[in-house]
């Protein structure tokens, strides 16, 4: 299999100090890979680094990026921009909000398409109804013609995922696409996005703050941690064999796992840092119940395979 995303050594500062450091994953095309982590651990500034879309008041370096097969740090501004817009699909963090609610569905929904595939309306508005179709609006001809204000979160975010599906893309780039929603249909989203997976090939990067949702949905996962990859491989193999103490800690609390994104994990005492990312020792080292002497002055990595975690237990 190919790889569809490569970071490697990806590190965003703010005016010098950290936010997320030393960064590295692999995305295999045709995978669900989910992106896991508290909020503030730099989950959206990661995917946003990959998409070319980090805000500009933010410095990053990295080794490498690449995106949809393409390595973007040897393209040009606007190559970067037209690769991105013609393979990779974005739905932003809050985006059953995204939408803007004064202007109709068909006016909004086919932008990208016209921007960067054809200037042809007629064929955009085609495209766009048997998307609306595929993703199970039953009417998709008067949903063309409503505002988002009269559709609800599920109908909403169904609209969102077929704007990311208008430009055929390889990546489809889904940040926390299902947290306003309520369970039932944060299910049906969720097995949609996996049937979009599943029929049509199309890699999807899951960002999520729940471990049971990617549990459930990803073949991969990384689980970041105050900016850095705590750890990260097969879904079945964290989960049957997890390196990293944090990682374990979110495992064992899945099942009580029903807080609401901005609450901190009662569950684990302690907050992420905000800032002090920039040290040598392992940042989860306050709140971890195995830490050492050696954790505030380093952390060692360990790489099997696929599997990564970085943590001084061996
Ligand atoms: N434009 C910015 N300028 C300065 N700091 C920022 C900026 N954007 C994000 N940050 C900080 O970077 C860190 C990571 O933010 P990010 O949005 O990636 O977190 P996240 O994991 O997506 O969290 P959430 O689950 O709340 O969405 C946070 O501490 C945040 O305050
Ligand atoms: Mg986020």
């Amino acid at each position: 299999m190919n790889d569809t995303v490569i970071l490697k050594n990806l590190h965003i500062t703010d005016k010098g100090s950290t936010l997320v450091g030393n960064s590295t994953l692999t995305i295999k095309s045709g995978e669900i890979f989910g992106l896991v982590g508290e909020s503030g651990s730099g989950k959206t500034l990661t995917a946003k680094s990959i998409i070319n879309l980090l805000p500009k008041d933010l410095s990053f370096e990295a080794d490498q990026i690449t995106a949809a097969g393409k390595d973007m740090l040897n393209l040009s501004a606007r190559e970067r921009r037209e690769h991105i817009g013609k393979n990779v699909g974005y739905i932003p963090q809050n985006t059953v909000f995204f939408l803007h609610p004064m202007i109709k569905i068909k006016n909004q929904i086919g932008d990208g398409y016209m921007r960067h595939i054809s200037s042809n309306k007629k064929e955009a508005m085609e495209k766009a109804e048997a998307l609306l179709e595929k993703v199970g609006l039953h009417n998709p001809k008067s949903v063309m013609n409503f505002y988002p204000w009269q559709l609800s979160g599920g109908m909403r975010q169904r609209v969102n995922i077929a704007m990311a599906l208008m430009n055929d893309p390889k990546l489809i780039v889904a940040d926390e696409p299902t947290t306003a929603l309520d369970s039932t249909v944060q299910k049906k989203v969720m097995d949609l996005l996996r049937s979009i997976n599943q029929e049509l090939g199309i890699s999807i990067l899951l960002i999520s703050h729940d471990l049971g949702l990617v549990k459930h949905y990803s073949h991969s996962l990384a689980v970041m941690y105050a900016g850095r990859i705590a750890e990260s491989g097969e879904t079945k193999t964290i989960f049957e064999n997890p390196g990293h103490p944090y990682t374990k800690l979110l495992i064992d609390i899945i099942p009580t796992m029903k807080i609401k994104k901005t609450e901190p994990l009662s569950e684990i005492p302690g907050y992420v840092q905000e800032k002090g990312r920039d040290g040598e020792g392992c940042l989860f080292r306050d709140r971890c119940p195995r830490a050492m002497e050696v954790c505030s002055s380093s952390v060692a990595e360990h790489i099997q395979g696929s599997h990564f975690y970085r943590c001084n237990l061996e």
